[in-house]
């Protein structure tokens, strides 16, 4: 194959002209498997989400500790079933011209696995993780003309507990500036004070050659106004007056820009975006500008489902809004270190992080994991964690780690203790955390008091007795639920418990399943509202992701999570409608299950849950009253049992949050619900019907116009509806995608976990009824059409038209 050189002189020259420091973006690479075949790829890119789906990669035969098991047995889904595994190559090619005499540095954002970069054929660095942010300093290998860039990768089997992805899946940038400039990692901006008519900020920075400079500090407002300046060296202060607080509800954002200016000249300026807000955490809980923010966070893997690891943008906005409609106001980025690009959204759209670092630390969790690299990269990963991040005003604590297991241990202490200190050392305005599994070991051996907050995983029935031990006097639910679900998929009987699982592969949809160390959402929702000493929960997870097929671990075809409150494409679960009913107090939530689409179950129980904000509702079967339901109050008392919930107790805790109908018959027809205020006037309707034969195919788009910019989205979400317009909730059809025009097919998800086809494929099956189409944007402006057709009825098609700007 003809190897196409690729040079950012077009971009770099212009730019260099009017600034002293360069910034660009390095996304045109060719990549190789095997260092014979290349392709052309874009960066962020994952080789391994192409597939094809299959359970020799990473077959992994082993006894998974953190589940209570004790002997191995084959898990082929573990890690994804695609195929991460192996080497990785990357290559391109830079002009280095100008950047004579500058110092260059590469910033990569995360690569996987074990990046090392060359220059010109020689070393210039590596960074073993996979998770992290690194820099390389190139200056020393760059020669004017051209200089060829690569980067070898290798991904270790059984060195993850789920999907990681393979290859620069996340940004890289060239940076050139002045051999003496800003250190942009050593910029740091905090808020120190506010009160009703300023703000105080400390804001300090360094030169690359640690020289004592003056340094200038301009802070200005989203509209450009300069509000605040200061110049001098060592931390100085910003005073603001009125201050535009940053908050989920109002994420307002400036800009700092830090200046080195020499003989009048302006020698380098680095600018960032950050945001004024005061943070406490402590008995009182979290407080965010003096108001209480009770933690209603979920946890997330950094995989985009279908997108695999390669990082968007869009993606991860699309991912924000649903949270956020759902009342969550926290992410912990579990068990790993964020993006930029996620933390850059999370500033501008509202949503605060527990940024985490490890899943293990010495003692290993899976064969060739972190602890391999724990003694000699922990300190440097942590640092480059901090200084990564410590500007994003979302940002409100740190996690060293996720179920260490040596936590019973005076040495695991130690360790925390080290971990905490140095995050501290870096960050002195945030607290750290970390997520422990085994309550009673952590507290016996000092691990948990040791931490700024103590963060317990699971296990909610012994909080009562965790408190007794903390002279904090708070904890924080670190890792809550693992409550199991299929969407759109409902078993019968409807039974209550652990460790359930079924034929084909599905959990039940009614929300009743869990593991043996979870629970369901009630337990969390009581230990929030009723024990004043939790300071919030991070639900495991708000999105399926890839791996990790618990209860099916050692099933096939399993190959990504039913924890999910949504399913791998994003669309909701039903449980989304329980977190939400709970979670969003600004909107009213009424939501009904199952479907009632049901041939063949006439005259069979098929209960009846509806999911509402309201306290009490009224359910309809073809105009008949099922009689009114209404939550029930349970007692402190009761959940104080000192024992992890039985199903009965589980059933009869969620009569607090669900409005249930267990013996309900079925028939077809109209399913009908009124929901009722605190003064039992009737405030919401909304039914659900028995679908006929398909009639069309419906597409819903969650944006009609996106950006020209080759890596904008626009997700589809697809179904079948009868000739009345009722959705086919059952529906199975395999759907053809054709898109043209200004935008080409990304990817098609249907959130099934057992589904082998390509999500790269532009042909799926509905799973549930439905599925999910993404659309990118090219650099074209113009129209971009979808067209889906019916494979196995041709009579059935529909076609979209989006616009790209
Ligand atoms: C936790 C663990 C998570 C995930 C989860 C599944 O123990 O921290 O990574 O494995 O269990 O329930």
């Amino acid at each position: 194959m003809k190897v196409r050189l690729f040079t950012i002189a077009a971009v770099l020259f212009p730019l260099w002209a009017t600034a002293q420091r360069l910034s660009v973006d390095i996304n045109n690479w060719q990549f190789s498997r095997d260092q014979q075949h290349w392709q052309q790829v874009k960066v962020p890119h994952d080789w391994a989400i192409a597939g094809p789906f299959d359970k020799k990669w990473d077959l992994q035969y082993v006894a998974i500790a953190q589940n209570g098991e004790t002997e191995k047995t084959e898990k082929s889904g573990r890690s994804g079933a695609l195929p991460w595994i192996g080497r990785g190559y990357y290559r391109t090619h830079i002009d280095g011209t100008r950047l004579q005499g500058k110092r260059v540095v590469l910033a990569f954002d995360g690569a996987m696995a074990d990046p090392h970069v060359f220059v010109n054929g020689k070393e210039a660095g590596r960074w073993a993780y996979g998770y992290n942010a690194f820099r390389i300093n190139i200056t020393p290998f760059i020669k004017p003309g051209n200089n060829l860039i690569e980067v070898n990768l290798n991904n270790l089997e059984e060195s993850s507990r789920w999907y990681p992805g393979g290859g620069i899946y996340r940004p890289v940038h060239l940076i050139a500036t002045s051999p003496i400039a800003i250190d942009d990692r050593s910029v740091f901006c905090h808020t120190i004070s506010v009160n009703d008519k300023e703000a105080v900020l400390g804001v300090s920075a360094a030169l690359t050659d640690s020289s004592n400079q003056k340094l200038t500090y301009t802070l200005k407002d989203c509209q450009g106004r300069t509000v605040a300046s200061a110049e001098g060296t060592g931390q100085l202060s910003l005073r603001v007056a009125n201050p535009k607080l940053w908050s989920p509800d109002h994420p307002y954002l400036y800009t700092l820009t830090v200046a080195y200016n020499d003989g009048g000249r302006c020698r380098d300026a680095y600018s960032l975006k950050t945001g004024i807000r005061t943070l406490t955490i402590g008995k009182e809980g979290v407080r965010l500008n003096g108001r209480p923010l009770p933690i209603k966070g979920v946890c997330l893997h950094h995989d985009l489902g279908p997108l695999g690891a390669a990082v968007n943008k869009a993606a991860i906005i699309r991912q924000v809004n649903i949270l956020k409609d759902m009342g969550a106001n926290a992410i912990r980025t579990s068990h790993n270190m964020p993006s930029q690009t996620q933390m850059q959204v999370y500033d501008s759209l509202g949503i605060v992080v527990m940024a985490e670092s490890f899943d293990m630390w010495l003692y290993p969790k899976c064969q060739n994991g972190y602890a391999r690299l724990f003694k000699d990269w922990a300190d440097r990963d942590i640092t480059n964690l901090v200084l990564a991040n410590r500007n994003h005003p979302s940002l409100i604590m740190y996690s060293i780690g996720n179920e260490i297991p040596e936590q019973w241990s005076d040495q695991g202490r130690e360790i925390a203790r080290h971990l905490q200190d140095l995050c501290h050392r870096l960050d002195p305005t945030r607290m750290v955390t970390q997520g422990m599994d085994r309550p009673d070991d952590a507290l016996k051996s000092g691990f948990a008091q040791v931490m700024d907050i103590p963060g317990f995983n699971y296990r909610v029935w012994k909080y009562p007795k965790d408190i007794s031990h903390l002279t904090c006097g708070y904890l924080l639910g670190s890792e809550t639920a693992s409550t199991i679900s299929s969407r759109g998929v409902y078993k019968f009987p409807v039974t209550w418990g652990a460790n359930i699982t079924y034929p084909d592969g599905q959990c039940n949809g009614y929300d009743t399943q869990w593991c043996p160390w979870s629970n369901l959402p009630e337990e969390d929702f009581i230990a929030q509202s009723d024990a004043s000493y939790t300071i919030g929960q991070f639900v495991w997870t708000g999105f399926d992701y890839l791996g990790e097929p618990t209860p099916y671990d050692s099933y096939w075809p399993a190959r990504s999570s039913y924890f999910g409150i949504c399913d791998l494409a994003g669309l909701p679960k039903d449980r989304y409608y329980l977190y939400r009913s709970v979670w969003n107090t600004k909107e009213n939530t009424v939501h009904v299950l199952p479907h009632w689409t049901w041939p063949g179950r006439e005259g069979q129980i098929t209960p009846v849950f509806v999911y509402t904000s309201y306290p009490s509702a009224e359910l309809f079967i073809n105009g008949k009253s099922m009689g009114k339901r209404t939550k029930l109050s349970i007692t402190d008392g009761e959940y104080n049992t000192g024992r992890p919930a039985t199903p009965s107790d589980a059933e009869r805790r969620a009569a607090r949050y669900r409005l249930m109908w267990n013996d309900i018959k079925y028939e077809p027809g109209e399913l009908k619900v009124i929901c009722y205020d605190d003064s039992g006037n009737q405030a919401a309707e909304i039914s659900e019907h028995t679908a006929g034969k398909a009639c069309a195919i419906k597409l819903q788009a969650d944006r009609d116009t996106i950006q020209a910019d080759g890596s904008d989205l626009a997700y589809i979400t697809v179904f079948l509806t009868d000739k009345d317009g009722y959705p086919i909730p059952t529906a199975e059809d395999e759907l053809q995608f054709t898109v043209s025009g200004a935008g080409t097919f990304k990817a098609v998800c249907n959130g099934d976990a057992t589904s082998l086809e390509s999500f790269v494929k532009p042909q799926m099956k509905l799973f549930s009824g439905k599925l999910v189409v993404t659309i990118q944007a090219t650099e074209q402006k113009g129209d971009i059409m979808l067209k889906v057709n019916d494979v196995n009825q041709p009579q059935l098609s529909a076609e979209m038209r989006l616009i790209a700007e």
